[in-house]
C-alpha cells in the first residue's frame, strides 16, 4: 500500500487570511500523523504566501513521521533547507504568479542548477526527490543529477476533461512509474489528487507515497464544521 504524505500548506493559507496565529499548520501536522499519514509535506515558497521560515523550523522539531520540504532550487531556499535539514526535500519548479505548481521540473533544461541543488541537499544529509512529469526523458535524467526519488506529476490526469483523456494520462503515469522503478528510483506521485480520482493512482504497484494536500484540507472543513458550530453554541449558551 502506498503511504500518504499530507501537504498542510493550505492550513497556513487560511492563517494568512488574517496574518494571525491560527490555524497552525504544525498543529495540523500532528492531527494528520494521528490519523496515520506517512509524512508531512509543506512548500516554503519564495513569496512566503503560506508556509513561513518559522513553520519550517517547527515542522523539523515537531514532526514525528517524516518532514518533506517542497521547495524551488533558488540558492536562498536551498540555504534554509541545508540549515533546517528536513528528512526530504522535493524540488519543484516555482513561478511567482502561479496559483499552484503547474508542472514538473525540466531536468534536461536545468541540469547544472538542479545537480548543484541536489548535491548541496544530499551533502547535508537530506533525501532529495524531483517532481517531474510522467515523461521517460525526465525519468532518465533524474539519476544523472543525483536524485534517488521522483514524484510523478498527476496534475494533468486530475485535470482531464474526458474519460479518454484521463485514461491516456493514467497510462503515461503507469508506464513512467514502472520505468522509474526499473532504474531503481523510489517512485512517488501527487498533485490534484482527490477523493474521486485517487484510486487508479493508488492501485499502481510500486508507488511508495502519494502526496495530497488541497482536497484533504477542503474535506476537513466540512468534516469539522458541525462540531465547530456546536462547540461555539455551547459557549454562547
Ligand atoms: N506534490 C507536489 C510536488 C506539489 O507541488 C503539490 C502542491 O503543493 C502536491 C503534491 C499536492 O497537490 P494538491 O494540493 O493538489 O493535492
Amino acid at each position: 500500500m502506498a503511504k500518504l504524505g499530507v501537504n498542510v500548506d493550505h492550513i497556513a493559507t487560511l492563517r494568512q487570511a488574517r496574518r494571525g496565529k491560527f490555524p497552525d499548520p504544525v498543529y495540523a501536522a500532528g492531527i494528520c500523523e494521528r490519523a496515520g499519514c506517512g509524512s508531512i509535506v509543506a512548500h516554503l515558497r519564495e513569496d512566503r504566501r503560506h508556509i513561513n521560515d518559522n513553520d519550517v523550523k517547527r515542522f523539523k522539531k515537531e514532526v514525528k513521521t517524516r518532514f518533506n520540504l517542497e521547495m524551488s532550487i533558488a540558492p536562498a531556499i536551498v540555504d534554509i533547507a541545508c540549515r533546517v535539514k528536513p528528512h526530504q526535500a522535493t524540488l519543484v519548479p516555482e513561478k511567482r504568479q502561479e496559483l499552484t505548481t503547474e508542472g514538473g521540473l525540466d531536468i534536461a533544461e536545468n541540469k547544472n542548477k538542479i545537480k548543484k541543488a541536489v548535491g548541496r541537499l544530499s551533502g547535508a544529509g537530506i533525501e532529495v526527490s524531483l517532481f517531474i512529469d510522467p515523461d521517460i526523458r525526465q525519468i532518465k535524467a533524474a539519476p544523472l543529477v543525483g536524485a534517488k526519488i521522483v514524484e510523478l506529476h498527476t496534475g494533468r490526469y486530475a485535470d482531464s476533461k474526458t474519460a479518454l483523456q484521463k485514461g491516456g494520462e493514467l497510462k503515461k503515469i503507469v508506464k513512467a512509474a514502472y520505468f522509474a522503478k526499473s532504474l531503481g528510483l523510489t517512485v512517488c506521485a501527487g498533485h490534484g489528487l482527490d477523493y474521486d480520482n485517487v484510486r487508479p493512482i493508488a492501485a499502481i504497484s510500486g508507488i511508495y507515497e502519494l502526496n495530497i494536500g488541497y482536497s484533504i484540507i477542503c474535506r476537513s472543513v466540512f468534516a469539522g464544521l458541525e462540531a465547530a458550530v456546536r462547540q461555539m453554541l455551547e459557549l454562547v449558551k
